[in-house]
């Protein structure tokens, strides 16, 4: 009989803190959300392994019982299967960590030693598992904090060095999770300016699949770090068993994906090790960044509706909040404007009826005047012939419009030609015997050094404290790091990627103690610089400075299934050769805002703009907060069609559009809703209607929950109605 001693950390199974401790035989540690459990096992040798990763059984007895019904190919090692894979003792294949003792020597064994659970919340549950090298005083705690409602998983390393002298961490990851189906796909994404998050599904054969990036600040232009994995067989929005995995961290990222010879996935993600061997001395810590994962057997839809509402209630900042719709002078003026442009614009921003004017790059600068994107960046004083009379003067005219103010920043960026680059050069991320390199003519300052760390700070709160009236920050972050070298860091350049990071989010953590609430943009030239660490602190961000509402909807289609709409900022631009109509329809899905010349446009495109964001204030709670259904895949059909449902199932918002301008194309076949309740009745109203447009749409007809969702609805869309906004509401008995 083997004897077990089982902890489950579950948030209402078990409260208060448990510590088991080193086990005859077998210790369990099942790690349970309300739909899955994590089934980790301390086996013989003490061994951390993980032994399930699946549908939660009602009898957690019968966990033990699953290595035994698989008939798989021999593990030599014993450890193919750990939960963080040690390098350089038994371990054949891609480690979770590698070090290098104080002593020289690179073998890493890692054996449990106890783990404990905490409830530190209502729905938050974390449970620690310590490990621990039998031969070096070298330490790492595991945590999973889980989310059980959402099914989250948000899993971490603190790696601990209690030996004598330094050690050196050449591989540091977050997780490493081990899977078992037959045969996984995965849905990854690549992209670059304009042409953010294209999705690519492929069957992942033998051997390791590696998506990183090491561009040390935007790190997304290429690649973004979150992605999926189906099991079994590629999942639907409906159907199948998926994976989201989401690293929360906004530097140089790396995720392995490792199918073994045992035909077993490994999942290894955390930061990239590239360049980046870490020194620890006696008695210091390593944290990792946060790995972010959920399961879900009933397809992609339930996925991220469970990863949306975590972030709403747990991470997003403000994320059961409002936002501010607003409008850009960016693509209205680009550098060319001076104080009375900008009055003028105020005004528009009121004709218009948004809530916000945001003044965009170009308003900074005196000796090297930020004319073009050739100068300037770091200069942060108001450009003195553009603006005579201050931003102040901007923020009181904002104010006698009954509109707010917001403006731009690229704060960890400097221009070759400013002022800041001549006083402080070391201030610059460079080598110093090389030739400059330069993104967008410009380049990133060391924000490892804690003096820069204070003028990054210093350049927002001198904005707040100037302007007590500012009500909004766009962050923007154009530049990648070339010839990574800091001044500052002398002989560890090897720390200089991570304590580049860490110095960014030491800035925005003093930034939110001294102003919790106030709305940021996480903007990056667009290639969206997203990811779920960074959101602790953003309210929104920018998908692409693609804002052809065509391409939109294909991106902003992909980033719904990891982060919900009220975080995407969507603006109504020039871009593309959609009416203005198309163009809103596609920016209400998110967070509107309109960077648009708003003096050209005709009597009846301003009254359609000033109709359409009253309708939009009165639903986009439901865009914000209800839960979101891709119900036409635009990849694959002529319509493309997105929901909003809010919980009670009372009330959502449609948004439908013609992707295909083919003859003949349009809405041929009904499209089933989702999320209503079965047995209520609804009506469906079409909202967003151009002046001088009936709608063909009979709000008075009554169709039950049921129909709605098994039939479906048509939003008669054509060559002549390319986009159609409906609402549908329950009917009141
Ligand atoms: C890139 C951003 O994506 C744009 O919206 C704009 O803010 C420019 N930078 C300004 O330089």
């Amino acid at each position: 009989m083997i004897s077990i001693r089982q902890l489950v950390c579950y948030g209402f199974a078990l409260l208060g803190g448990v510590t088991g401790s080193n086990l005859e035989a077998q210790t369990l540690i099942p790690i349970v959300t309300s739909n899955n459990a994590l089934v980790l096992e301390a086996g013989k040798n003490n061994d951390l392994s993980v032994i399930y990763f699946g549908k939660k059984l009602a009898n957690d007895q019968e966990y033990k019982f699953i290595p035994s019904v698989y008939n798989q190919t021999s593990d030599y090692s014993d450890v193919l299967n750990a939960a963080y894979t040690a390098s350089g003792s038994r371990n054949l294949v891609e480690p979770a960590i590698s070090v290098v003792h104080a002593d020289g020597d690179r073998s890493l064994d890692l054996r449990y030693v106890k783990h404990e659970q905490k409830q530190l919340a209502e729905n938050i549950v974390l449970c620690s598992i310590t490990l621990k090298d039998p031969v070096y005083d070298f330490q790492v705690v595991l945590n999973y904090k889980v989310y059980p409602k959402q099914d989250i998983i948000e899993q971490w390393a603190v790696i601990k060095n209690q030996e004598k002298g330094n050690i050196v961490l050449e591989k540091f990851a977050s997780a490493n999770l081990h899977l078992k189906a037959k045969g996984f796909w995965l849905n990854q994404y690549h992209g670059d300016w304009a042409k953010e998050m294209q999705p690519e599904e492929s069957k992942l054969t033998h051997g390791i699949k590696t998506l990183d990036s090491k561009l040390g600040t935007r790190t997304n232009l290429f690649q973004p770090t979150v992605f999926m994995v189906s099991m079994n067989k590629p999942a639907t929005e409906e159907e199948g068993t998926v994976l989201y995995g989401a690293l929360a961290y906004s530097g140089n990222f790396r995720t392995d994906l490792e199918l073994d010879y045992q035909d077993n996935l490994r999942i290894i993600s955390g930061i990239n090790n590239y360049a980046s061997g870490y020194t620890l001395k006696p008695g210091e810590e390593f944290t990792t960044p946060s790995f972010i994962y959920l399961l879900s057997d009933k397809g992609k839809g339930f996925a991220s509706r469970q990863l949306h509402d975590w972030a709403r209630d747990y991470r997003l900042l403000d994320g059961k909040g409002n936002r501010l719709s607003l409008l850009n002078n960016w693509e209205a003026t680009y550098f060319n404007f001076n104080e009375s442009k900008l009055k003028e614009l105020l005004q528009d921003t009121k004709k218009l009826g948004v809530d916000l004017f945001l003044l965009d790059d170009g308003w900074f600068a005196n000796k090297y005047p930020r004319n073009d994107d050739k100068a300037g960046l770091g200069d942060w004083q108001e450009n003195r012939s553009k603006l005579p009379n201050g931003v102040a003067s901007l923020v009181r005219e904002a104010t006698n419009n009954g509109v707010k103010f917001g403006i731009w920043v690229e704060p960890e960026m400097v221009s070759p030609k400013s002022e800041l680059y001549e006083k402080h050069p070391d201030w610059v991320v460079k080598e110093p015997a090389r030739q400059e390199h330069y993104f967008r003519n410009q380049l990133v300052l060391d924000l490892s050094n804690p003096k820069v760390q204070d003028f990054v700070f210093g350049v927002v709160d001198g904005l707040f404290t100037r302007n007590p009236g500012l009500a909004y920050i766009k962050w923007d972050c154009n530049a990648v790091i070339y010839n990574a070298h800091s001044a500052y860091l002398g002989k560890d350049q090897s720390h200089f990627y991570i304590e580049y990071m860490r110095g960014l989010y030491n800035v925005l953590q003093r930034l939110r103690v001294k102003y919790p609430v106030v709305p940021m943009m996480l903007c990056s030239g667009g290639s969206g610089r997203v990811d779920y660490e960074a959101l602790k602190y953003f309210t929104e961000y920018w998908p692409s400075d693609n804002t052809d509402p065509l391409e939109r909807i294909y991106i902003q289609w992909e980033y719904s299934y990891f982060y919900p709409a009220i975080a995407s900022a969507n603006h109504v631009t020039d871009w593309g050769r959609q009416p203005i109509k198309f163009r809103t329809d596609v920016a209400m899905m998110g967070k509107l805002g309109f960077d648009i010349v708003v003096s050209h446009l005709s009597e009846n495109d301003l009254a359609y703009c000033r109709q359409v964001i009253k309708e939009y204030n009165a639903f986009r709670h439901l865009v914000y907060q209800g839960d979101q259904y891709r119900l036409a895949d635009p990849r694959k059909e002529a319509v493309a069609s997105m929901a909003f449902v809010n919980k009670e199932r009372s009330e959502g918002v449609i948004f439908n559009y013609l992707v295909n301008n083919r003859y003949g194309e349009g809405s041929v076949y009904p499209i089933q809703l989702r999320g209503l309740d079965p047995a209520a009745m609804y009506r469906l109203r079409e909202l967003s209607l151009y002046p001088g447009t009936k709608s063909p749409i009979d709000s008075g007809r009554q169709y039950s929950g049921e129909f709605l969702m098994s039939i479906g609805f048509n939003p008669a869309i054509s060559t002549s109605r390319t986009s159609v906004v409906l609402k549908v509401e329950k009917v009141k008995n």
